[in-house]
């Protein structure tokens, strides 16, 4: 069973390699694939710290050279990386990618992110491993390997959803940074984040899909007994691509400026779309106490009830006795 899993990120381990060396010394990788990280405005440090890489655009550039070296069709299978055909025989599931390794929290390279440089809306943006014996997707927050040390001393965890949300904001020097990667957040990463940090900060795209991700993953982090903050960029605009607009000073004033609680961020969404309707404001309390009583902490929940009575300009004992209902509903 070890040996098993052993053997899945030693192959895997060696298809990193690859990608990077064909990024960094082939003239295909470094025409397309070296040239996109480039004018993404990747640093070479960033490109080897992450070990970045292309895939050639060919159907068995991979996985003949790493027959040929020896690693065993089942592990190839095993991991994704290489795909059978009906006749038995193998060809390579990335090609013309640029890749981004997946690490474990120890280092180990478990996955792979591959993005397609092609406009093309029928072409998937980003193709993924499959899930693996090493591989659980709902278990791994990307980036985590190269940010645990930062959240530790940090003492706070940003989240945010890309692979290249991760390589900007690190490389602008915040590097307590992890993405949930598109899946939606889950309890198991939130426990992860957990072991280092009980404070998250939100970081999502400022797109309609990002903000209800947001609220989502908001009542799934108060659950978890985390403290959470929010902060939100312009619409259209993700970290990674702030931050390029903006520059890292700038980036990091943003965030400074706009961190928000989760109550005052809730309120601001929720307000903005109830309007004056008296009816509607109504529903946007009760849904703020709704994510109030998620808190475990009784004595934090009733802070913040008493924050929230100054925002919504509300009485607080009937905020809390709405808390209190809805505790007693839950249990
Ligand atoms: P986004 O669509 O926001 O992409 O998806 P992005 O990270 O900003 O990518 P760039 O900047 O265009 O390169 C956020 C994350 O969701 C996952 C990826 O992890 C991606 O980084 N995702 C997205 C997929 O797994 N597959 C997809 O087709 C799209
Ligand atoms: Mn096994
Ligand atoms: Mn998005
Ligand atoms: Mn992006
Ligand atoms: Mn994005």
């Amino acid at each position: 069973e070890e040996n098993h899993r052993e053997s899945l990120m030693i192959v895997s381990g060696y298809a990193a390699k690859f990608f990077h060396e064909s990024l960094l010394e082939t003239e295909e990788g470094q025409n397309i694939g070296l040239s996109y990280f480039k004018e993404r405005g990747f640093t070479s440090e960033t490109i080897k710290k992450f070990e970045l890489g292309y895939s050639p655009d060919q159907w068995e550039a991979f996985t003949a050279k790493a027959l040929k070296e020896g690693y065993q069709q089942q592990f190839l299978e095993e991991t994704g990386l290489s795909v059978k055909r009906d006749n038995g025989t193998l060809y390579d599931r990335y090609r013309g990618r640029v890749m981004f390794p997946i690490h474990s929290f120890t280092g180990r390279v478990i996955a792979f992110g591959g993005r397609t440089l092609k406009t093309d809306k029928n072409v998937p943006k980003y193709i993924n491993s499959p899930e693996s014996e090493i591989y659980h997707k709902s278990n791994i927050l990307y980036g985590l390997y190269f940010a645990k040390k930062a959240i530790r001393d940090e003492d706070n965890c940003y989240l945010v959803e890309g692979y290249a949300d991760v390589l900007s904001v690190h490389q602008a020097g915040i590097e307590n940074v992890v993405a949930s990667s598109g899946t939606s957040l889950t309890v198991e990463q939130i426990r992860l984040i957990g072991r280092f940090t009980k404070n998250v900060t939100i970081l999502y795209d400022g797109d309609a899909a990002g903000i209800k991700a947001s609220l989502r993953g908001l009542d799934m982090i108060l659950e978890e007994g985390l403290n959470v903050k929010v902060v939100l960029f312009p619409d259209g605009h993700d970290p990674d691509s702030y931050v390029r607009l903006v520059g890292t000073s700038a980036f990091k004033a943003h965030i400074d400026k706009n961190r928000k609680d989760f109550i005052l961020y809730k309120t601001d969404i929720l307000l903005k779309e109830a309007g004056n309707d008296p009816i509607r404001r109504a529903d946007v309390i009760r849904e703020i106490v709704e994510s109030i009583a998620k808190i475990p902490d009784s004595i934090k929940a009733s802070v913040f009830i008493k924050e929230c009575s100054h925002i919504l300009e509300i009485d607080e004992r009937a905020l809390l006795s709405e808390l209190n209902k809805m505790r007693l509903n839950k249990a």
